[in-house]
C-alpha cells in the first residue's frame, strides 16, 4: 500500500475495526453522491425500468447511489445477488443476479467475481459463503435475519435425531449454517417435494417451517415430521381475506408462497417459490392477480411485465429484507463490510448439505 493509500486507509477506518476483507481488497474513497447532470444521464436507462414504481421526485435520491454502486462493482470485481423481495431500486438498478433462494444458491456457486454482496437475508449470505469459501461475501446489514432461521438451533436438530433415530433430516435453506451442518440435505420452496421424496424413506424430519411441511405433506405419501417454525410474513395471510378478493372479482388469480398456511394455499390458484410465482404471472398473463407474499415482489414483477397484469396487493413487508438499502450496499462496497464468515468446524458439513441439494438438479 503506498503512502497516500495508507493515509486514506487510516481515515476510512476512523471509528471502525479493519476487517479481513478491507485488508485483502484495499481502500477506495467514498464516491461523491451529488445529483448531477452526469448522474442523471448515466442512470437514465435504469430509471426507465422503475419509472412505474419510483416517482420522478424520488429518483435524484436513489440515482447517485445507483451510479456509485455500479462503478464500484466494476472497480472491485463484485457482484450483487438480490432476492426477489429486494426493493425495486436494488432489484432493477444494481443487482447482477436476481432470483429465488435456489436460483441465488446456484448462481452463487457459478460466480466468477472476487466479492459477492448479498441483497437478501443472512442465511442467504451464509449459503453464498458456503458455496464460495474462497471469495469475500458481504451482507450490507448482518441484522437481516429470518423468523424461520431463528426458530431452530443445531442442538434442536440433534435432539430431533435422538427422538427419531435413523429418520433422515431435510432442512429448508432458511436455516443457519449451524443447523445445515446437522442435517442430511437442504431444500428450497421450489424443490422441497423432490428432496423429501429423494430420501428413500417412509418418514422424513422436515424443518423448520411447519406450513411448508404441511404443504409438502399434502403432495406426498412420505410421513413428514415437522418443526414448529413459521415465516412471520406469510403466516399473517388468511384464507378469509383472499376469499373476499375472489368474491369481489371471481376471475382474479390468487398466487401464494408455500410458506403460507395450508388454508391459504387451498384457496389459491397456484402456490410456488417466488421464482415460480413470477413465472406464473409472466407466462399466464392474468388480467388481475393477488400475489400473496412480500410486498416488493409485486413491484418487481409489475416493473418487468409492463402493465399487462393488474396487481392487487394484500402484501406484508419482511422487515429483515428491508434492512438492505442502497446506502448500506454502497457502504459494503466501500468499507468491505459486513463480512460473512462461517465456523470452519461446521462449514464442511453445512456445505455438503447444500451441495447435495444442488446435485439433485
Ligand atoms: P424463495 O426461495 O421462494 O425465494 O423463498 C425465500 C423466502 O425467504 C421466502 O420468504
Ligand atoms: Fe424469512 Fe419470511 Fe422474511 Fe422470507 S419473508 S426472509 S421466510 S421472515
Amino acid at each position: 500500500m503506498g503512502a497516500l493509500n495508507q493515509a486514506a486507509f487510516a481515515n476510512s477506518l476512523a471509528g471502525q475495526q479493519p476487517t479481513g476483507a478491507l485488508l485483502r481488497h484495499g481502500v477506495v474513497p467514498m464516491p461523491n453522491l451529488a445529483w448531477t447532470p452526469e448522474v442523471e444521464r448515466e442512470t437514465a436507462h435504469l430509471y426507465e425500468k422503475v419509472k412505474a414504481i419510483i416517482p420522478p421526485v424520488e429518483w435524484p435520491f436513489h440515482a447517485p447511489y445507483v451510479k456509485a454502486i455500479n462503478d464500484l462493482k466494476r472497480e472491485r470485481n463484485a457482484v450483487i445477488l438480490a432476492h426477489n423481495y429486494q426493493t425495486a431500486e436494488i432489484y432493477n438498478c444494481v443487482a447482477d443476479v436476481v432470483g429465488d433462494s435456489l436460483q441465488l444458491a446456484r448462481l452463487a456457486a457459478a460466480s466468477e467475481a472476487d466479492i459477492i454482496v448479498q441483497g437478501g437475508v443472512h442465511f442467504m449470505a451464509e449459503t453464498s459463503k458456503l458455496l464460495n469459501p474462497d471469495k469475500t461475501v458481504l451482507i450490507p446489514d448482518s441484522r437481516a435475519g429470518c423468523s424461520l432461521a431463528e426458530s431452530i438451533t443445531g442442538a434442536d436438530v440433534r435432539a430431533l435425531r435422538a427422538a427419531y433415530p435413523g429418520v433422515p433430516v431435510v432442512a429448508y435453506v432458511n436455516t443457519s449454517a449451524e443447523v445445515k451442518a446437522e442435517v442430511d440435505i437442504c431444500c428450497t420452496s421450489s424443490n422441497a417435494l423432490k428432496v423429501v421424496e429423494s430420501m428413500g424413506s417412509d418418514r422424513v424430519i422436515f424443518l423448520p417451517d411447519q406450513y411448508l411441511a404441511k404443504n409438502v405433506q399434502a403432495q406426498t405419501k412420505v410421513k413428514i415430521i415437522a418443526w414448529k417454525g413459521a415465516c412471520e410474513v406469510h403466516e399473517r395471510f388468511t384464507a378469509e381475506e383472499l376469499l373476499r378478493y375472489r368474491a369481489d372479482d371471481p376471475s382474479i388469480q390468487i398466487i401464494a408462497h408455500p410458506e403460507c398456511t395450508p388454508e391459504v394455499v387451498a384457496v389459491s390458484d397456484f402456490a410456488g417459490s417466488t421464482a415460480a410465482m413470477i413465472d406464473y404471472v409472466k407466462t399466464k398473463k392474468p388480467r388481475r392477480v393477488v400475489l400473496v407474499t412480500e410486498c416488493s415482489m409485486a413491484d418487481n414483477v409489475a416493473a418487468e411485465t409492463g402493465g399487462i397484469t393488474e396487481f392487487v396487493r394484500p402484501c406484508n413487508l419482511c422487515p429483515h429484507m428491508k434492512r438492505i438499502t442502497l446506502p448500506k450496499i454502497l457502504d459494503s462496497l466501500v468499507y468491505m463490510r459486513e463480512e460473512v464468515t462461517i465456523d470452519p468446524a461446521l462449514a464442511g458439513r453445512a456445505r455438503a448439505s447444500v451441495q447435495r441439494m444442488i446435485d439433485l438438479g
